[in-house]
């Protein structure tokens, strides 16, 4: 087989794996790269739990992948990232059922949306892409160490983006209270803030046997998308065009089919060639570089910053109200 890249899909990743006995949870598997990758953990017998919130939606996601016959189980709940009660209540139930979790895929995300609030009031880029994915993680975190417990080898995968290249994450202003908004520096701030939850969420579990990553999937074409107008997506395909050189086929100006979109998720989750690492970030099946200057790829040092992982930690304890230790 060809080495893993830019253009992997999830089958490719996977091509001999046996994933029965295995569970993963992966939230915003309602559409897009979420679907896919239960899609594709299923097809290898993965059982799968399918989070969303709008029952809606998700039930239409399950039906649709119950009429291809996977070998995997498929269940589903709701779970809405951007209200903390909610979380609270559905990270008990989760707990209940499923007291084994293998891996867990926070994929839930919004992008440049207008300014919107959370319910406890967090700004809705922060709020759903990274402070509820933290309370819903740390609630979680027993099944996963239950999976390590009993050999699983469990992971947790954060989807951030190379969207966290817009900006270092702003410990003074994350609810963008005292700033005016800008859509595109809060999704960045948002992404950011997932790859350090990565690096300090990383250091916590990795002594019990949980391993984390965090994801650029590429750039694919999903709903992810609702709230861009025509001139956000021609800035879109400029800056990734500059990203490349101005060389309209090389791969950094190209967006992936979501299959390939959802290649380093899936990696992330399940590849041997990870065993014993983890707190990396990682884009087109692989662990990414730093990023250099032109902009061609790759993962910002103040993402990565352990000092910064861990002070984010403290604030998104302080958010949630509550404090967490695994032993
Ligand atoms: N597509 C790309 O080019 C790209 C690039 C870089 C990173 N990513 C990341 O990849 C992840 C998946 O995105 P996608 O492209 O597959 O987008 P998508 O099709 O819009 O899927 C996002 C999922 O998140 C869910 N979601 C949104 N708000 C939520 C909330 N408050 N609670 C629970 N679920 C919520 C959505 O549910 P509803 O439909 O009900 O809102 C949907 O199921 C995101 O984290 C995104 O930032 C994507």
């Amino acid at each position: 087989m060809a080495a893993l890249g830019f253009s992997s899909t999830t089958d490719e990743v996977l091509a001999g794996a046996d994933l029965s006995g295995r569970l993963a949870m992966i939230t915003g598997a309602s559409s897009g790269l979420g679907m896919e990758t239960a899609r594709a953990l299923a097809s290898r017998g993965a059982t799968v739990v399918l989070l969303a919130r709008d029952r809606t939606k998700l039930d239409k996601a399950v039906a649709a992948l119950e009429q291809q016959d996977l070998p995997g189980q498929l269940d589903s709940a709701l779970l809405d990232l951007a209200d903390l009660d909610k979380v609270r209540n559905a990270a008990a139930t989760l707990l209940d059922l499923y007291p084994r979790v293998d891996l867990l895929i926070n994929n839930a995300g919004v992008m440049a949306c207008p300014l919107q609030r959370t319910a406890q009031g967090f700004e809705m880029q922060f709020g759903t892409n990274h402070v509820g994915h933290f309370l819903f993680t740390c609630l979680m975190a027993p099944a996963l160490q239950a999976s390590a417990a009993a050999g699983g080898e469990p992971r947790v995968v954060n989807l951030s983006s190379a969207g966290h290249r817009f900006g270092a994450f702003h410990f003074d202003d994350p609810n963008y209270q005292q700033r005016d908004y800008e859509k595109w520096q809060a999704y960045g701030e948002s992404k950011t803030a997932n790859v350090l939850f990565s690096v300090a969420l990383d250091e916590r579990l990795a002594p019990h046997g949980v391993r984390v990553f965090a994801v650029h999937p590429g750039m694919i074409m999903t709903e992810l998308g609702r709230h861009l107008d025509e001139a956000d997506i021609e800035a879109i395909r400029s800056r990734a065009a500059s990203a490349s050189g101005g060389q309209a086929d090389s791969p950094r100006s190209l967006f992936k089919t979501i299959p390939q979109g959802a290649a380093t998720s899936v990696y992330a989750a399940t590849a041997p060639a990870l065993a014993g690492d983890g707190g990396r970030y990682l884009e087109d099946c692989h662990i990414a570089e730093v990023a250099s200057q032109d902009g061609a790829g790759g993962v910002e040092s103040y993402a990565t910053d352990p000092a910064l992982a861990q002070r984010l930690w403290r604030l998104s304890e302080q958010l949630v109200g509550q404090t967490f230790s695994f032993d």
